[in-house]
Parts: C-alpha cells; structure tokens; sequence
C-alpha cells in the first residue's frame, strides 16, 4: 500500500513537472511568436499583425487550427509548416519556413546542435499556439 502510494505520487509530481514544462515551453514560444511570426498572424495570432495590410492573400487564424481539425491540435503539421524541411509549405506559398532560419541562427551549419536548437525553437512555438487555441 505504502509502494503505490509512493508510485502515486511521484506519478502526479511528473505529470506536474511535464505540465510545467509545457507551460514554460508555451512561454518561450510566445516570445519567438512575437519576434518572427506576429508581423503577419498577430500577437493573438488571430491573424492581423500589420503585415496583412500589405499583403494580398488571407493570413489564417491560427487560434482555430484545433477547431479546423476536429478539436485535435495537429501539432506534426504546425511544426512541419513551420520548418518547412517536408516541403507542404515550401514552394512559392506566401508563408515563410523557418526551420533553416533558427538552425543558421545557431552557427549556420547543420552540426546536431544547430538541428537540436533550431528544432527546439519550432516546437515552442509550436507549444504556444496549442496553449492559444479556442
Ligand atoms: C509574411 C507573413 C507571415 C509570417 C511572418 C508567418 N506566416 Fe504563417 N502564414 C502566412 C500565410 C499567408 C499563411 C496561409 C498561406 C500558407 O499557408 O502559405 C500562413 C499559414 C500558417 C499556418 C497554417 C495555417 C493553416 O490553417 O493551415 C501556420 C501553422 C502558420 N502560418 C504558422 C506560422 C508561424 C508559427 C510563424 C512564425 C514562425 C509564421 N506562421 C510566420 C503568413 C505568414
């Protein structure tokens, strides 16, 4: 009884720290969402950062991805669209890709640090927007 006590609430003090992770990651992500991605989806990333003035096509909500997705936040998707390495993204699509930009931002080549760094900046922003949905 004692043991699964024990197991129970170390159990719960990871689940804690997992979730306080996440909200940290969701943190920094918000922060890199300001810096590269807000010009264009907005702070709230509802989609009207000041660039949509100058631009000619739809800038989405990106506070509705789980909703468009049947309640599910397809997070594979947003990281890829935002590395933009598996080309859904990639070709002439107004949407700049990221993924080369954070890695170069680490030193420019592709040592496993510049991929681990530039990937770990993909997911918090990743991590922000699921924290943002509606
Ligand atoms: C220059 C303006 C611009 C910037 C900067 C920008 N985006 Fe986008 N984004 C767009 C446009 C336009 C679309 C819709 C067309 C497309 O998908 O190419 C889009 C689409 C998306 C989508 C797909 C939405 C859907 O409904 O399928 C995601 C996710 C996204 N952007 C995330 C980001 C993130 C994260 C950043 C910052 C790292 C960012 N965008 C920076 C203009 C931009």
């Amino acid at each position: 009884m004692r043991k699964l006590s024990t197991a129970l609430t170390l159990l719960g003090a990871t689940t804690l720290a997992v979730g306080m992770a996440q909200a940290q990651n969701a943190e920094v992500g918000a922060s890199y969402f300001g810096q590269y991605c807000a010009t264009c989806h907005g702070m709230d990333a509802k989609g009207d950062g000041p660039m949509t003035q100058m631009m000619t096509v739809m800038v989405p909500d990106l506070t509705l991805l789980s909703a468009d997705a049947d309640g599910k936040f397809p997070m594979l998707d947003v990281i890829h669209i935002i590395d933009g390495r598996t080309g859904l993204r990639a070709h002439g699509g107004p949407m700049p890709v990221y993924g080369a930009v954070f890695r170069s931002e680490s030193g420019g080549d592709t040592s496993d640090a510049d991929v681990l760094f530039g990937l770990g900046k993909v997911l918090s922003i990743a991590y922000y927007l699921e924290s943002v949905q509606q």
